[in-house]
């Protein structure tokens, strides 16, 4: 490789937590003059709001690339984002393919990679809910057993890889980047009161709620429990919730909509970008979630979080944070709603590393790693 010969690194991304992530570590390696960085958009996530409208809110530019591939079941959409994004790695390899997160774009993407025997990075490694049954954990598992660099959000995570039998001189623990974007943008987002005005609610007043995990919303008996249980917390406060289009197509497909529609204190929106999102999380009384940032995010903020699922790859938001993990169980949901209400809330603490600087210890370290190799 001639002197001035940059380093490649190819960032492959595709739906809405990824942009989170990936939005800090693009500036980190753009700090690095060696380092030429190109964002590959697999198209896994396509509607405005839940992709351009994240780009905009994170101010990063679009994607250098749109591989269009939309949605689809889970075999159709990892292949054809393998396909492409083969096709796409082959017209110009880069030194590195960097995947952030659990989702199909994440795995695909990496295997594309691998296969080409092109050295790939994992964001987020060593995350285990050891629930099979997730699609998310099927690809935390197969996108680390193929990567060559691991960072890890905890300690713990590092030590789930060790026990899988990954070389301890691959992983890193680094903090977490949905962190650096969430430290970033609060300014910002304090000033996002429009919604919250629209809904005439007032700050502390309302829970938010996040539901769109397929073993939750997949199924009616599931929903129906969910609804059940949720129905346990919306008669102490209201609660607002931004509908994903997964969840929103289920209604209709099980023929719960008007039920939903029907539950007095339950406030529908459409999915909401990330920092009227973020909005209105700070200001929410508690959270309600099956998501897993969104454990992160509220560890942070400080805002009690009831997890509505059985377990969490992300213990570390339990042990230190706020995130209680209570599964559907309506007498528990309503129990720790009411203790949150007469501020017995858990407090929590801040997890270590998670200080806004993940991103520029990742960058640090493939510049430092990458540079050797290079030479
Ligand atoms: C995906 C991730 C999940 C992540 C979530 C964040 C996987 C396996 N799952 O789930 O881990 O928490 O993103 O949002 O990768 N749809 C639209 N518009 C879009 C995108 C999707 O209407 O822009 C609808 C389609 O009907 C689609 C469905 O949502 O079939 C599911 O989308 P998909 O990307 O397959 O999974 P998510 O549920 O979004």
């Amino acid at each position: 490789m001639s002197k001035t010969r940059k380093i490649r690194i190819v960032c492959g991304v595709g739906a809405r937590p990824n942009f989170v992530k990936i939005a800090p570590i693009l500036r980190s390696l753009k700090r690095y003059s060696r380092l030429a960085t190109r964002l590959v958009h697999t198209g896994q996530h396509y509607d405005r709001v839940m992709s351009e409208a994240f780009f905009e809110d994170l101010g990063i530019a679009p994607p250098d690339v749109f591989l269009g591939v939309g949605s689809g079941s889970h075999g159709l959409q990892t292949g054809k984002i393998m396909e492409k994004f083969e096709e796409f790695l082959l017209a110009d390899p880069p030194e590195l393919v960097l995947v952030v997160g659990d989702v199909n774009s994440t795995l695909a993407c990496a295997l594309a990679a691998v296969k080409l025997h092109i050295p790939v990075a994992h964001v987020e490694a060593g995350l285990r809910s050891y629930n099979r049954e997730m699609p998310e954990e099927i690809n935390r598992v197969l996108t680390d057993q193929i990567s060559d660099f691991l960072f890890t959000t905890s300690r713990g995570a590092g030590e789930n890889l060790l026990r899988e039998g990954v070389d301890e001189k691959k992983i890193f623990f680094v903090g977490n980047t949905m962190i650096d974007s969430l430290r970033k943008s609060l300014p910002r987002a304090e000033r996002r009161s429009r919604f919250l005005r629209e809904l005439e609610l007032a700050p502390g007043s309302y829970a938010l709620l996040t539901l769109h995990r397929p073993e939750v919303v997949d199924s009616k008996e599931r929903l129906e429990k969910a609804l059940k249980a949720l129905e346990g917390a919306a008669e102490l406060l209201p609660v607002v919730y931004p509908v994903h289009p997964r969840t929103r197509k289920r209604f209709s497909e099980l023929g719960l909509e008007k039920r939903f529609r029907g539950l007095s204190n339950l406030i529908l929106s459409p999915p909401l970008g990330y920092l009227d999102f973020l909005h209105l999380m700070i200001r929410s009384r508690m959270v309600l979630t099956d998501s897993g940032g969104i454990q992160e995010e509220t560890t942070v903020l400080g805002v009690p979080c009831l997890t509505l699922r059985e377990e969490t790859e992300r213990p570390v938001t339990v042990e230190k944070g706020t995130n209680i993990v209570v599964g559907l169980d309506r007498g528990k949901i309503r129990r720790e709603t009411e203790k949150i209400l007469g501020g017995k809330g858990k407090k929590g603490k801040i997890p270590e590393l998670w200080d806004g600087k993940a991103a520029s210890r990742i960058a640090r370290i493939l510049s430092e790693r990458l540079s050797k190799n290079s030479k």
